[in-house]
């Protein structure tokens, strides 16, 4: 951690929308690239960055449905990826370089849940695979386009990071599958990625945040029953929103837009972020904050090299 992990009393909270958040910020000439932009968070994040000028790059497993969600909103432009995918990941970042382009904010935003066990690439576990290890290739793949501009970079993580800590006996579940326990070890994964990359890269022009959104009702929720939501309490059985604590999507997507751009974080890196804050550090059993094993520098550096491992990328590796 380069930066105590608690509040800086920030203006903004957890009723607060990306507009509010961006309102008077002029993000003309700046570039940004958010994945998953085109559905739940990430739509409401493009149409905000859009609107406060930056021009908005959505790299989409569906080009097509993108395109769609997208149509109407000027200055954002659509590309293909897969994040389960290396050889995609590096084609679209080929394409990005060799166009000469910087980025001035990535937000790593594209994400699953709690699916069934599924199996991608050479047989990654599917959540852990798409949210942190596509991400983590993708990030080192774009390097050249983010490092000494002032860069910073946004994981979006999620309070489902108090389900697990990294299995570091079995991160790819060949034992014992369970679909919460993975998406929290997957979202633990991306704290864990911005203070390893905020301590590589802060000397370097570049600083990394992660954080929860809130709870949203998104397609995010495509892989539970209705009976599940309804058990949960987030549902009623017609699917109307029970819980008060959920949020609007524009409101969901301001913290990831506040840690992307505000002032008050210029100099800070390595965060966990919540309701347009810096979240504090969890008490034990309390689920809100952030747990001590997602902001722990040894885990950070252990992920980076077993992930790099992996997937066969990484922009720091010593040149041979
Ligand atoms: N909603 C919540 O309550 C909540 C709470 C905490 C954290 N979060 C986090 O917020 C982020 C956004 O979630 P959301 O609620 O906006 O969900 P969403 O509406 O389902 O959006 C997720 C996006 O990720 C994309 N995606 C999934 N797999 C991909 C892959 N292999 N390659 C490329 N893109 C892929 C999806 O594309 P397709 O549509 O083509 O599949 C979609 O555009 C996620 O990281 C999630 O974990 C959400």
């Amino acid at each position: 951690m380069t930066t105590a992990q608690h509040k800086i009393g920030s203006s903004f909270g957890a009723r607060s929308t990306a507009d509010d958040v961006l309102d008077g910020v002029d993000l003309s000439g700046k570039l940004a690239v958010v994945t998953g932009g085109y559905s739940g968070l990430g739509l409401e994040t493009t149409r905000a960055l859009a609107k406060a000028g930056a021009r908005v790059v959505v790299p989409a497993r569906r080009p097509d449905a993108a395109h769609e969600a997208l149509a109407g909103i000027a200055g954002v432009e659509v590309d293909e990826l897969d994040l389960g995918d290396l050889e995609s990941m590096k084609g679209f970042a080929e394409r990005f370089l060799a166009a000469g382009r910087r980025i001035d904010i990535l937000i790593n935003n594209a994400g699953i849940m709690a699916c069934p066990e599924t199996r991608v690439g050479p047989g990654w576990e599917a959540q852990f695979a798409t949210n942190h290890l596509g991400h983590f290739a993708l990030t080192n793949r774009l390097w050249p386009a983010l490092v000494d501009g002032g860069a910073r970079v946004v994981s979006v993580s999620s309070t489902g990071h108090h389900n697990s800590a990294i299995r570091w006996d079995d991160p790819q579940f060949e034992r014992g599958y369970d679909k919460w326990e993975a998406y929290g070890q997957a979202k633990t994964a991306n704290i864990l990625f911005a203070v390893q990359l905020d301590a590589l890269g802060r000397d370097l022009g570049v600083r990394a945040f992660a954080l929860h959104p809130g709870g949203i009702l998104t397609p995010l929720q495509r892989h539970l029953t209705t009976e599940e939501m309804v058990g949960y309490g987030w549902i009623d059985a017609d699917g109307n929103p029970l819980n008060p604590s959920f949020k609007t999507p524009e409101q969901g997507a301001a913290t990831q837009v506040w840690a992307a751009t505000s002032a008050q974080l210029d100099g800070m890196g390595g965060l966990y972020c919540e309701d347009c804050e810096i979240a504090e550090p969890s008490p034990e059993g309390v689920r809100e904050g952030v747990r001590d094993y997602a902001i722990d520098p040894a885990q950070a550096a252990r992920l980076w090299t077993l992930s790099a491992e992996l997937t066969g990328v990484d922009a720091f590796a010593p040149a041979r």
